[in-house]
């Protein structure tokens, strides 16, 4: 199995439009679910595996006292990330480190569930935050996706989620059993915000999925799990605003490292 950006998820132009989509589609969502954990002017937030940046960016703007270390494995998309309050750093979860007991915050979106080694870095996580900081980890859950009574955007979904699976290691059943996880590891107060999407057509959701899937195509096909016509076809489906499917479930899980360790 290779890892994230060696098969699939290459860092290309159209990686970076695939990314623009995905911030354009879920921000929101985001902006939301890290309300919720009350942020405070002065706090240090780690952002991992930034993408594009702009989490990072809303980040920085909720901590004018504080600072925001933006971090991933290919910063090139982080290159126009300007605040003060920002430092963006080249940093592989999987095998580096941070100091412990440095954030108040870490946040991760579409990040954990592609990689393997995830239990080994939610504790390394749990490490890296302050007594009382807060860990917010984003992802999808794909059961709508299987309760959609369309056979062409089924097809197409699971094929990426397949061949995600098989070329990175990806889990997408991982946010379900996250909130369990972060209990077994010491986390407490956890807690999600679960976030459902209409793929409609033609829409900035539809345009996100339409990239992403076609990101694996070849893949996909080489390994048998769709045909040149399905992915054809799932192309024009999310064009199609007479098409309305149950998008991934974004959840935002949440746990705090305890106060008194
Ligand atoms: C699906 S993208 C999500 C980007 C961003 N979090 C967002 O939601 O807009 C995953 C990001 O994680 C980065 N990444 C993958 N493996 C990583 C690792 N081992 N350490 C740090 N970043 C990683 C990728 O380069 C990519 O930018």
């Amino acid at each position: 199995m290779g890892k994230y950006g060696d098969r699939l998820f290459v860092s290309t132009e159209a990686e970076r439009q695939r990314l623009a989509s995905l911030e354009l589609a879920y921000d929101q969502g985001s902006f939301d679910t890290l309300s919720q954990v009350a942020i405070k002017t002065h706090w240090h937030c780690l952002e991992l595996g930034a993408g594009a940046g702009s989490v990072a960016r809303w980040l920085a703007a909720q901590v004018p006292d504080g600072m925001v270390t933006a971090t991933d494995i290919d910063t090139r998309f982080l290159g126009d990330l300007q605040a003060e309050n920002v430092r963006v750093r080249r940093h592989d979860l999987v095998t580096e480190e941070f100091p412990e007991a440095t954030f108040d915050l870490i946040h991760a979106r579409l990040l954990l569930s592609h990689l393997p080694e995830r239990a080994n870095i939610l504790r390394k996580l749990f490490r890296w935050l302050k007594p009382g900081g807060v860990l917010v980890v984003e992802g999808m859950c794909w059961y709508p996706v299987n309760a959609t009574e369309n056979d062409v955007y089924r097809t197409g979904m699971n094929a990426y989620d397949k061949a995600t699976a098989t070329l990175v290691g990806t889990d997408s059943s991982f946010m379900q059993r996250l909130p369990a996880l972060l209990g077994e590891l010491g986390y407490v107060d956890v807690g999600v915000d679960l976030h459902g999407h209409v793929v409609q057509g033609g829409t900035p959701v539809a345009d996100m999925w339409r990239r992403t899937v076609a990101m694996s195509r070849e893949r996909a096909i080489e390994a048998g799990l769709a045909t040149h016509a399905d992915f054809d076809a799932f192309e024009e489906l999310m064009h199609d605003p007479t098409f309305f499917g149950h998008g991934p479930v974004m959840a935002g899980t949440w746990g705090y490292r305890p106060e008194q360790v």
